[in-house]
């Protein structure tokens, strides 16, 4: 069998579906490995250490997707609309594509998929249960994204984060708000408390309370008896009574606030709109909101997808694809959660595919087979 690893072509895009440890565990099971060349450079993994692996190197993309029977994205494959090749029209029919396919968005290039009869796995549906938590790719980014956009929101804020007592005087802590407190807002939470602020999250999961204070944050509970617990550990979209008496406490929570970062996401959905213009006017000078949500449409009224903008004395900071930003540490975790389900996909004694479509996990992320949307998500 063949797994390929092409390179990445989007601009933004710096991560690699690949690492050194990844080629040598499929190696050890009689796996061929075909990377791109240059396909690591972006994330510090140059070919010469892909090669000491055991990869074997090609030149170009059309050779990586032509011959491999599985290939590993981190992105959905480029389409002529995206300024192209059509990455999809270079895989072989029957082969199988694994990645971050952001199938809900880009709904027609699932049917693509089933047109080309592929079996392809998209991640983002990997089901929230304790066995698949290291194959959890939106966990592993969200983490390092969290941590990112904080270190964003100190870079860009004109204070400190930490109380200092200094000679020359006192200087305050800064306060942090988690908007969104899942696997991206609490290491924001994690990263503002040590850097020294005092922080502070509001979620509608039921669970996010103790998780937050387990953090040593403070939850900012709204006053109502509604919670948002949907299945698989997300968030439902609230009722317009409790987006009301949220946002009155997001409102007078900003104000106090100097630093906010927003994560709030609601699978298959537009992000909730949780931050107003008329909330932005009355922030304090010079603070920055992060919103992490620009990709799904923002939390924030004011954001610009990849854009910084500053109005009413704020700096509201867009970049949608933070994880790229760590590329090195992202692509490692994110070649671990492939190489944990590859240990799923593939059988260990004979290194050929072996997959057990009853799997909770396989049907899970399994969007089309044998020419066929599948997925009850794509199927209505
Ligand atoms: P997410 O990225 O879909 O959403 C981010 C956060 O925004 C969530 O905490 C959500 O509750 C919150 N949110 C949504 N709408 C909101 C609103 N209107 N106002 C305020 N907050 C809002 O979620 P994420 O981070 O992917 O995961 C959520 C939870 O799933 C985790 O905290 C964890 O409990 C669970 N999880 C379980 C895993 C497993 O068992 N394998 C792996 C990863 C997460």
């Amino acid at each position: 069998m063949k797994v390929g690893i092409p390179k990445e072509r989007r601009p933004d895009e710096a991560r690699v579906a690949g690492s050194p440890d990844l080629v040598k565990r499929l190696s050890a099971l009689g796996v061929e490995v075909l990377v791109e060349r240059g396909a690591g450079d972006a994330a510090l993994i140059p070919d010469d250490v892909l090669a000491a692996a055991g990869a074997t190197m090609l030149p170009d993309a059309a050779g990586v997707y032509g011959d491999s029977d599985v290939v590993l994205k981190v992105r959905r494959p480029l389409t002529v609309a995206d300024g192209g090749p059509d990455e999809v029209a270079m895989m072989k029919p029957g082969a199988v594509l694994i990645g971050m396919l952001n199938p809900f968005a880009d709904r027609d290039q699932v049917d693509a998929y089933a047109a080309r009869k592929l079996t392809v796995f998209a991640l983002e549906l990997m089901p929230r249960i304790s066995r698949a938590q290291a194959m959890d790719a939106l966990s592993s980014q969200s983490n390092i994204a969290g941590y990112k956009a904080v270190i964003d929101a100190a870079a860009a804020y004109k204070r400190i984060f930490p109380m200092m007592m200094t000679a020359a005087g006192s200087i305050a802590p800064a306060r942090v708000l988690v908007l969104g407190a899942g696997v991206a807002g609490l290491q924001a939470i994690a990263t503002a408390r040590r850097l020294g602020a005092i922080v502070s999250a509001i979620d509608v999961r039921s669970a996010a309370k103790q998780e937050v204070e387990s953090l040593g944050a403070k939850f900012v509970e709204v006053d109502s008896g509604e919670t948002g617990d949907a299945a698989g550990g997300y968030a439902k979209e609230m009722s317009d009574d409790y987006k009301r008496r949220q946002a009155a406490l997001i409102h007078e929570t900003l104000k106090q606030n100097d630093i906010v970062v927003t994560t709030a996401l609601i699978p298959g959905k537009p992000a909730p709109l949780l931050i107003t213009e008329d909330m932005v006017k009355d922030m304090k000078l010079g603070s920055v909101i992060v919103d992490m949500a620009t990709a799904a449409g923002g939390n924030c009224a004011l954001s610009e997808r990849d854009r910084v903008v500053e109005t009413h004395g704020v700096t509201i900071i867009g970049r949608a694809n933070l994880p790229a930003a760590q590329a090195a540490d992202t692509s490692t975790l994110y070649a671990r959660n492939l190489s944990n389900v590859l240990d799923l996909l593939v059988d260990e004694e004979t290194g050929e595919l072996a997959i057990d479509w009853e799997d909770e996990i396989v049907k899970g992320m399994l969007i089309t087979r044998d020419g066929e949307v599948v997925h009850p998500a794509f199927t209505a």
